[in-house]
């Protein structure tokens, strides 16, 4: 049996439908499944597990840490990969004349973070126009200057999989005494990221694409040197991490007294999702298992069929062809038809309506067998219009 064989009876998903829609979210992998689930257990058994549950905490923190070849200090967990987005945002000091600098490739919550900071601070946003669906280097370059404060860009964009080359921006931003912020939310999982090579100052993560993990769960990158500057997002119990009571009958802390975190679980100031966080370490777990260079290879490998295949059928791309990722778009008349003859046959993918746009983004855990099969209904489909289609 094939490494993918072996690996795709985690994912009951699979056998009922041919999912080729990660960027969306993935399909639940049966450990993930009672990870989550065994939380719940101990927490039936006995609701005041809070050290163990810490414990887990920990473990996966360091997990994640590994993954990214980040020191576990530096990895702060989050519901979403948006509140990274943010802690940056309220940390950088921005004002009339300086500048931010992103691209319209970016996640909406760019979009409207950026644009919202600029209305009540004054800065100025250079939004960077995508050219045939790729942001040139020289794009960047040219937009940044020594008023640029940050570079904010998806590492592979969520609409084309067009991917950056971090290390390439982090020497730019770097150069120009700017930071580099990266949400990696449709690329780790999937591609490898070493954080130290990238040179990334933040980076942001929600776990449930590539990364297999649950919704609702997320981690936020900073380095440790950058940590006393950007503050948390707010104050709370979880901060503290030696409590110093005042002698009074309310047995209050006495905050001046107290130590506080001084590593990125500063960032976690109240409860944090333990649910999520059992499913996360199950997730990493298991992508550990699979092996990431060989997940990198497989989805990879799978795009490249895709895109070929789609080429060869006369269906233009809008993923640019130098990029490599887990994201495959291509332009089609009608998308909102095609999304639903694929549906009727079991097959999910995104369609960008409005956009003239399908979005395929296979995973390790897909096969050759399922992307012949999705070019053979994108044919049938086109055939059965009687038209071009594409
Ligand atoms: C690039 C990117 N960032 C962020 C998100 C959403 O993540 P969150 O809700 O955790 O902020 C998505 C979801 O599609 C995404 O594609």
């Amino acid at each position: 049996m094939t490494q993918s064989g072996f690996f795709r009876h985690e994912f009951p998903t699979l056998s009922n439908m041919t999912f080729l829609n990660t960027a969306f979210c993935s399909p639940v992998a049966t450990s993930v499944y009672e990870a989550s689930q065994s939380f719940l257990d101990e927490r039936m058994a006995s609701p005041d597990g809070m050290r163990s549950w810490d414990e887990t905490a920990e473990e996966t923190r360091a997990l994640v840490a590994h993954l990214l070849g980040a020191d576990p200090g530096e990895i702060a967990f989050a519901t979403s990969a948006a509140m990274g987005t943010n802690i940056v945002a309220e940390g950088l000091g921005l004002t009339s004349g300086d500048n931010v600098v992103l691209d319209n490739l970016a996640y909406p919550t760019d979009t409207i973070l950026w644009q919202r900071k600029a209305e009540e601070l004054g800065f100025e946003i250079r939004r960077i126009a995508n050219v045939d669906g790729a942001i040139p280097y020289e794009l960047v370059e040219n937009a940044v200057d020594d008023r640029t404060k940050l570079i904010t860009v998806s590492e592979v964009s969520y609409i084309n999989g067009f991917r950056y080359d971090l290390a390439q921006l982090a020497d730019l931003a770097h150069a120009h005494g700017a930071f580099l912020l990266s949400d990696s939310t449709q690329s780790i999982g999937a591609l490898r990221l070493d954080v130290r090579d990238a040179d990334a100052d933040f980076v942001a993560c929600g776990a449930y694409k590539w990364l297999l993990g649950p919704i609702g769960m997320a981690f936020f990158y900073i380095k440790r040197e950058l940590q006393d500057r950007f503050a948390p997002l707010g104050y709370g119990w979880k901060q503290i991490s030696k409590y110093v009571y005042t002698d009074d009958r309310t047995k209050a802390p006495d905050v001046k007294r107290c130590s506080f975190f001084d590593d990125a679980r500063r960032y976690e100031f109240a409860s944090i999702n333990l649910q999520g966080v059992y499913g996360l370490r199950a997730a990493v777990q298991l992508l550990e298992e699979i092996g990431l260079e060989w997940i990198e290879q497989r989805t990879l490998d799978l795009n490249r069929n895709l895109r070929a295949q789609l080429s060869e059928h006369g269906f233009e791309l809008f993923t640019p062809s130098d990029t490599e990722s887990g994201i495959t778009t291509f332009f089609v008349e009608e998308e909102t038809s095609l999304f639903r003859y694929l549906k009727d046959r079991n097959v999910a993918v995104t369609a960008r309506i409005g956009c003239e746009q399908v979005r395929v983004s296979p995973h390790f855990y897909n096969t050759r067998d399922e992307i012949d099969l999705f070019i053979r209904h994108l044919v049938d489909w086109k055939r059965s219009r009687g038209s071009s289609g594409a």
